[in-house]
Order: C-alpha cells, then sequence, then structure tokens
C-alpha cells in the first residue's frame, strides 16, 4: 500500500467527518408518569432544558421544563412572558419544595422586582406537577395559550431559597440575567445564546469522531499491513505510531470537552454514553503508556506484550465506533452526518478487508516460493507478525 493512496483515503474521510458538524437537539429523555414530549431543547443558561409537545390546533403546550436549584431547598421556575423581554410581565410556574415538604408548581403574574405573590396568571394551566430528584427540580404542565400562537418569549431562572411559601430573589449572575429567549414550538428552534452550547457539542463530536473513530483505525490499519512489506519498514511503525499519538491527543481533547459538557447539563445523563468514554480514555492512556514499558523484540515476555496490545488496541476501536454512534444519537443529528459516518467507516473497513485478502496473498505466494524466512518478521523493533491476533 502505497503512502499517497492512503493519503488520500484519509483526506477524503476526513473532509467527511470534519463537515458532521451537526446540529443538534437533545435525545429522549424518560420522565415519570409516561410523561412523553415530541421535542427538546437544551437551554442555553442554567443547565437547564425543555422538553414539549405542541398541540397547534389546541394551542395547548404541554411542557417539562428541567434545571437543578442551586440548593435543594431552592426553587426553578419556568415562565412565558406575553408581553416583554425579561421578567417583569412573566406569567411564571415556579416549583419548590411546599411548606407540608412536597415538591408543588404555584403560579406568579410577576409584576416588579420586588416579592412575589402566588396568584392566578395569564394563561390556563393543567396537570402542575414537580418533583425533585438527584439535585434536579421537574415542572410539568399544560398551558392553554392563545389560538394561533406558535412562538414565545420564554424566562427560566433558578433560587437557592424559598421563605415562608414564598421563592426569594435568585443571584444575579450573568447566567441568571441572560436566561430568557425566544422558544419557537413549531420549528423547535431556541433562540438566545444558545449557540455556544450546540457550538460545543458540535466540537466535541468532531473532535471524537475524527479520533476515536477515524483516527484510531486508521493507525491500526498502518500497523496491521503495512508491515507485510520490508520496504515498508519501519515506516509503518512511525506511521502508526504517529496517527495514535495524533489519534489519543485529539481524543483526549474530545474526552475533556465530553466531560465539561457532562457537568453543564445536570439534569440529563447519558449514562452509557459517559461509561464508554471514560473506558475509552483509560484503555487509551494505559495503551500510550504501555508504548513505555515494551520488552525487546527478542524478549521473551514481548510475545505477551503483543497479545495484550492487540486486545486493548481493537477493544478501544470497537468502542470508540461504538461511543461515535452513541454521540450521533444524543446529539439527534440529521441522517446525513451518521450516514457520512458510516461511509467513512465502510471506506476503512473496505480498504482493510481488501488489505486482509492482499496480505494473505503475499504470504501464500511467499510460502509457495518457498521463502524460507518467516513473513513478517522484519528488523525494526517495532516488527510483529502482522497476522498474530
Ligand atoms: C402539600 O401541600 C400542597 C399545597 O401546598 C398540597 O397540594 C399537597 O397535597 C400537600 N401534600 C401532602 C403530602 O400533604
Ligand atoms: C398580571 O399583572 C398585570 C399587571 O399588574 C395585570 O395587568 C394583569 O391583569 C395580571 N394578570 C392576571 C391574570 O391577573
Amino acid at each position: 500500500m502505497d503512502a499517497p493512496r492512503f493519503q488520500l483515503a484519509f483526506l477524503v474521510i476526513f473532509a467527511v467527518a470534519s463537515s458532521a458538524a451537526a446540529a443538534g437537539a437533545c435525545s429522549s429523555v424518560t420522565f415519570s408518569s409516561n410523561r412523553v414530549y415530541a421535542a427538546c431543547s437544551d437551554l442555553p443558561h442554567l443547565s437547564s432544558s425543555l422538553h414539549w409537545s405542541f398541540d397547534a390546533t389546541a394551542a395547548t403546550l404541554s411542557l417539562a421544563f428541567v434545571a437543578p436549584p442551586p440548593k435543594p431547598e431552592g426553587w426553578v421556575a419556568w415562565a412565558i412572558n406575553p408581553t416583554a423581554d425579561g421578567m417583569i410581565g412573566s406569567q411564571a410556574l415556579i416549583a419548590f419544595h411546599q411548606p407540608n415538604g412536597s415538591m408543588g408548581v404555584r403560579t406568579y403574574n410577576i409584576t416588579g422586582y420586588g416579592s412575589i405573590a402566588e396568584g392566578a396568571i395569564d394563561f390556563q394551566t393543567s396537570d402542575l406537577a414537580a418533583e425533585y430528584s438527584g439535585g434536579v427540580m421537574r415542572v410539568f404542565g399544560k398551558v392553554k395559550l392563545p389560538a394561533g400562537t406558535t412562538a414565545v418569549k420564554q424566562v427560566w431562572q433558578v433560587g437557592s431559597s424559598v421563605a415562608d411559601g414564598v421563592p426569594q430573589q435568585h443571584a444575579i449572575a450573568q447566567e441568571n440575567m441572560q436566561s430568557k429567549g425566544k422558544l419557537d414550538l413549531i420549528k423547535g428552534a431556541v433562540s438566545g445564546s444558545e449557540a455556544s452550547s450546540s457550538r460545543n457539542k458540535n466540537v466535541h463530536g468532531v473532535l471524537n469522531a475524527v479520533s476515536w473513530g477515524i483516527l484510531l483505525p486508521i493507525g491500526a490499519i498502518f500497523s496491521r499491513y503495512l508491515k507485510t512489506f520490508e520496504s515498508a519498514d519501519p515506516t509503518w511503525f512511525y506511521l502508526h505510531v504517529t496517527c495514535q499519538i495524533i489519534g489519543y491527543g485529539v481524543g483526549v481533547g474530545g474526552w475533556a470537552t465530553g466531560l465539561s459538557l457532562g457537568s453543564k447539563s445536570k439534569g440529563i445523563e447519558y449514562t452509557t454514553h459517559r461509561s464508554i468514554g471514560m473506558a475509552l480514555f483509560s484503555l487509551a492512556t494505559l495503551q500510550v503508556f504501555a508504548l513505555f514499558l515494551r520488552p525487546n523484540k527478542d524478549h521473551k515476555y514481548r510475545f505477551y506484550w503483543n497479545i495484550y496490545h492487540h486486545l486493548v488496541g481493537y477493544t478501544v476501536i470497537i468502542l470508540g465506533i461504538i461511543n461515535v454512534f452513541q454521540g450521533l444519537d444524543i446529539l439527534g443529528v440529521d441522517h446525513k452526518w451518521r450516514a457520512g459516518y458510516i461511509i467513512a467507516i465502510c471506506i476503512l473497513g473496505g480498504i482493510a478487508l481488501f488489505l486482509e485478502v492482499a496480505t494473505w496473498i503475499v504470504v501464500l505466494k511467499r510460502k509457495s516460493d518457498g521463502s524460507t524466512r518467516p513473513y513478517g518478521e522484519s528488523t525494526s523493533n517495532g516488527a510483529q507478525k502482522p497476522l498474530s491476533v
């Protein structure tokens, strides 16, 4: 396999993957009492998210607002402001631990910045309920909107305390002041400054798809097939190591962006994706450090090291690909990005299959030529039998 062809394949794959920066919507999150919502959006501030179904004919909005209050004895609020942009004028649903200890939702017509009083709001509400668990409060309810509504101005907030059944003032950090924006009930678009959140997700997705999902498999292909050719020794070794080190570096960057995204979305947990990510990081780190412990080629333990290296290596590649698909699910990306990644993986798989066959042909041919030199052995310290696993 000549280097230019590899480079070409790599460039094509890289182009496919990097264009896969996808616009996201959050995935299916399950709620108690079989509550299901058609749409969902992470809100740009306060680690919160909104899930909703909108019956346009009846102009009825069924929603779940999820946010972590600063303290368990605090409150969370979601509101529609029919008249203005910010807090004043908001028709709010506020959830907190009621004086008797159970979670409840009350409605507030917010007319000023001072103390607020429970009371009727401009919209008819029903099925109001609230829950608190895992540091997160969830507000459920149905709101009847004026006929013909397709978008609303939403405002949301969290506060740390409630006194005598009255939610107390919230913090005035930037996050608390910017937690408002337009919500398009039909298209599911949330405006405001949410761009950074979805941009971070896309960065996370691209870094990880390119590193774990593409670079590491390419590195493995270099190692497995290139060393069949004496002329490629020790080039294959350097290609392999370079590819894996770059893949690992980019992958750790992607992993770190994932941790940061995870810490910002307390309300929603993607346990499988997260666990696979942790396993990947640990195994890949182990793999990098094991490089320094590699016994010499003639050392009796080298055989075992090779088995270990292959096992961990292939595990990382398989888990990496699985987790890219998990991530695509979570991002809820367009089908074309998923298709793009599937095509990239198929190209790699095709190249690997082709090389596998080609390698065996070369091996069998060498055997029938009566070569006494065991195939695949080479002079480089990095060499080993390519088909040993
Ligand atoms: C607690 O109080 C709320 C009203 O403040 C009421 O709706 C709810 O049923 C009460 N819960 C219990 C367990 O008494
Ligand atoms: C909410 O407060 C505003 C301003 O005081 C008032 O005009 C409006 O009628 C109130 N809404 C309800 C439903 O009471």
